[in-house]
């Protein structure tokens, strides 16, 4: 019976709503997947209410985490699908770090992301076709990663998009030119060495150039 007792007791407090800040607990995922040598995420306390007075990072006046800025922090590790439950964040800024592994697929859920600065870590696999569901985005750089496959087609229609660059990696495929793109330079794709580019319009189907993957 006190067994019984203790149990409930202890449930109680996992479940007790206090302890439930769902941003607090995808930063702190964060955290938890990552290499901190220099301590940038010590202030990180998962204990605290919200995660508002945690260092580099910025909430609006609900409390709900709007940016998120450790570029330059010499973090490693890897990024987390639980990003996706920021669903205020407008800035995303983890460039010039070390982070290997995929980009989330789940990054896609970000409505609100104005910018997502990846650029110069350690990223591999593909650019997920996911990240066409950003509507609000303006400015995505992936430049000076490992990213592989094809650029998505899909990203052509984000209407929002102003700059892009996804230079010094390994793409391969075409470069879209429709929609957004129309407006991108050369100077946003240069550096992959297997990306054959622009498309021309009716002569190469986007889906026929072989070797890519
Ligand atoms: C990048 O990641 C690969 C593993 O995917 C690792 O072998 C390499 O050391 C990493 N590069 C740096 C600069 O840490
Ligand atoms: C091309 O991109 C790769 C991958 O990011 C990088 O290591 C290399 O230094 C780049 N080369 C030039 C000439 O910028």
């Amino acid at each position: 019976m006190a067994l019984w007792i203790l149990f409930h007791v202890v449930l109680l407090f996992i479940l007790s709503p206090s302890n439930a800040n769902h941003e607090g607990d995808a930063l702190y995922a964060l955290r938890r997947a990552v290499n901190d040598p220099e301590n940038v995420l010590q202030s990180w306390d998962p204990t605290l209410v919200d995660p508002c007075t945690w260092f580099h990072v910025t909430c609006d006046g609900d409390n709900r985490v709007t940016r998120l800025d450790l570029g330059n922090a010499k973090l490693s590790g890897r990024l987390v699908p639980e990003l996706q439950k920021l669903e205020r964040l407008q800035y995303l800024e983890l460039y010039m770090n070390n982070f290997g592994g995929h980009i989330p697929a789940e990054l896609g859920g970000l409505k609100n992301l104005l910018s997502l600065d990846l650029f110069n870590n350690n990223l591999t696999g593909p650019i997920p076709s996911s990240l066409s569901k950003l509507s609000s985005i303006r400015f995505m750089r992936l430049n000076g990663n490992r990213l592989t496959g094809k650029i998505p087609r899909e990203l052509t229609k984000l209407a929002n998009l102003k700059i892009l660059d996804v230079s010094n990696n390994d793409l391969c495929g075409t470069i879209p030119t429709s929609g957004s793109f129309s407006k991108f330079t050369e100077e946003s794709f240069m550096n992959n060495s297997r990306l054959e580019g622009p498309e021309l319009m009716g002569f190469v189907r986007y889906d026929s150039v072989r070797g890519c993957n």
